[in-house]
């Protein structure tokens, strides 16, 4: 939502500044900018557009200079225009700024600046950092002191960066629950959203947290704390990815890469350390009830959980979705919160985590940014091992929380003598098997699932119809359709679709069934009962199933055969259709793979 970067050094920072809003364009792209300092003059340049388009319209490389800030936006007050597009500037032109989160007091703000006179430019909250940076400055004529009284006004979410004329080397930098850190190089220092936006450059990095700014020159960095001014002592933590990891090595999208490497993605799950794995399921066991908390996609995550708990370990978790956490929930100190989250910062997780925390909740996070907010704020973090996920859309993050979540499952299921030691070996090695299996499905099906996409991808209306684990797998994978595609796709059980939605199918409604082995006695049956509702209306029906050539099969239009696996891995294979379908639906539709219109990678506002 939004990325910032600066870049500070004895060089031309100019080429490492375009980089690193490169990398950071997933986080949004509606338009960007630079503001880079020269001979004691700021030059802003900034348009609408994604960041090559901009470079090539602004020719931003053509600037110079040794320290410079830039961003990426994701609209969110004031339109996507040229002059909502970040740098802003103070009237004079100063005080440059960039800024990812939402000043909710920036009315009021704005209001008392525009009548001591000062000018305004855009819609955008951030604006008003800009005008009051000069105006303290211009009581203070102290650089730090201008910018300490600036951010203490601020009510709201932030990550700032500024450059001034006043103090040409240095980017002064700020942070308060929008993610931030720095990256410490050689002669060169940087900030960023996240690693990304340096990863070409370093690996060793300091993590800012809430309420602490951080003035960086070529050769230094100092990080302080807002309220009190005084220094605070930060480590430097080595970042594991590498550079290479968050290229697209060959593939045409990152999501197709993040798709293919889900068999190794899967590997680093089940490589998680058993005696954490051990540990959150002994939090389980003692807590009076844990909830499993996510939005979007890690909801979906959350919601199959829930399942697998039930089934493997007789314990009922309670997923919910963590904007609606707060008004669900019952928190007390016997309370365990599991907070899922890909990128670590989304805002509706945080915030529901720190309910939690403030009812003294005991919490854990599965999580695949190191060093992200929701991996600092709980008592035990899982780091998932999934490496850099760049594609807005989650794929190869979400498949390995559901297999952290089954290990737990089947960990506690154990404890509580739900399944036996033997059993549980048992399913362990048919997970071990799943790489294999999905790499196979990716080698063998993927020519096929391009071909049905192009098929159907004019179809307009979808309703994807699973029962028990099965419901979340059409879920989250209607949510991919939705997402990349831009097809309207309903995830619904199928016991439902009689209470309502079945009034909605005819000829122009299609149904994908997500059917489970027939050996799944409770749910096949009903499943097949749901797709014998929509033929006797009419209704288009592709199946997805493991089937052989069987009565029933005769009832599908069309149908994507598996291999038969164990019920255990069952889902996931289905799970990979749903990502494919949608990713060849929406390349069929000629949709922006990566960067889907109006979303962004990590959603850190409210
Ligand atoms: O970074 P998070 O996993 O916390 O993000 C949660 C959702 O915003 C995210 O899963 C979203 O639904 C994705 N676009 C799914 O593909």
């Amino acid at each position: 939502m939004c990325g910032i970067s600066g870049v500070v050094g004895f060089e031309n920072i100019s080429k490492s500044l375009l980089d690193s809003i490169r990398n950071l364009e997933y986080r949004g792209y509606d338009s960007c900018g630079v503001a880079i300092l020269d001979d004691g003059c700021i030059t802003i340049k900034k348009n609408i557009g994604q960041v090559d388009e901009v470079n090539e319209k602004e020719r931003l490389t053509d600037l110079e200079g040794r320290a410079g800030i830039a961003h990426t936006r994701w609209a969110t007050h004031g339109g996507v225009t040229r002059e909502n597009s970040h740098p802003h500037a103070s009237c004079r032109g100063d005080f440059a700024v960039v800024h990812n989160g939402i000043i909710s007091n920036y009315h009021t703000l704005k209001a008392g600046l525009k009548r001591e006179g000062h000018q305004f430019l855009s819609d955008t909250d951030t604006e008003v950092i800009a005008h009051l940076l000069e105006k303290y400055y211009s009581s203070t004529g102290d650089v730090e002191d201008a910018f300490i009284k600036s951010i203490n006004i601020l009510e709201g979410t932030y990550a700032i960066a500024m450059i001034s004329v006043y103090e040409p080397e240095k980017i002064f930098c700020a942070k308060n629950e929008s993610p931030l850190i720095l990256g410490i190089g050689n002669d060169v220092n940087y900030i960023g959203s996240d690693f990304n936006a340096f990863i070409d450059y370093t690996k060793n990095t300091v993590v800012l947290d809430d309420k602490e700014y951080a003035i960086i020159s070529k050769e230094n960095y100092i990080v302080k704390d807002n309220i009190r001014g005084e220094r605070v002592d930060k480590e430097i933590t080595k970042i594991e990815w590498d550079a290479e990891m968050a290229k697209k090595g060959g593939y045409p999208h990152y999501m197709l890469k993040e798709i293919y490497e889900q068999p190794q993605s899967i590997i680093n799950a089940l490589n998680v350390d058993r005696k954490i794995i051990k540990k959150v399921a002994s939090l389980i066991m003692d807590s009076d009830r844990t909830y499993l908390l996510g939005v979007g996609t890690t909801y979906y995550v959350s919601l199959l959980g829930e399942y697998y708990f039930s089934s493997y370990a007789g314990s009922h978790l309670s997923a919910i979705s963590s904007d609606e956490f707060k008004n669900l929930a019952e928190v007390t100190d016997k309370t365990l919160v599991i907070a899922i989250s890909q990128s670590g910062e989304t805002y509706d997780s945080i915030n529901a985590l720190k309910y939690a925390k403030a009812n003294k909740a005991r919490t854990v996070s599965i999580v695949n940014v190191i060093g992200s907010s929701i991996a600092r704020m709980v008592d035990l973090s899982i780091m998932q091992g999934s490496g850099p996920e760049i594609c807005v859309i989650s794929t190869k993050a979400a498949i390995s929380q559901m297999i952290i979540l089954i290990s737990i499952a089947l960990e506690l299921g154990n404890m509580r003598k739900k399944i036996t030691k033997k059993e549980k070996k048992r399913l362990e090695k048919e997970l071990i098997k799943l790489p294999t299996i999905i790499q196979n499905i990716l080698n063998e099906k993927s020519g096929f699932v391009n071909n049905i996409a192009q098929r159907y991808s004019g179809i307009k209306n979808w309703l994807y119809l699973g029962r028990g684990v099965y419901y979340p797998i059409a879920l989250e994978s209607a949510l991919k359709m939705k997402e990349v595609a831009y097809i309207h796709a309903e995830g619904m059980p199928g016991g439902f679709l009689k209470h309502g939605t079945i009034a909605l199918i005819d000829e122009d409604l299609y149904t994908v069934g997500f059917i489970p082995p027939r050996e799944e006695k409770d749910l096949y049956p009903l499943i097949m009962g749901s797709i014998e509702e929509v033929k006797a209306r009419n209704g288009f029906v592709m199946g997805f199933h493991f089937g052989d050539k069987e009565k029933d099969y005769k009832l599908f239009d069309e149908e994507i055969i598996l291999p038969k696996v164990d019920k255990v891995i069952a889902p996931f294979l289905q799970l990979i259709l749903g990502q494919l379908l949608a990713y060849f639906a929406a390349i069929s539709l000629k949709r922006n793979i990566d960067r889907p219109r109006s979303l962004a990678k990590s959603v850190t506002v409210a």
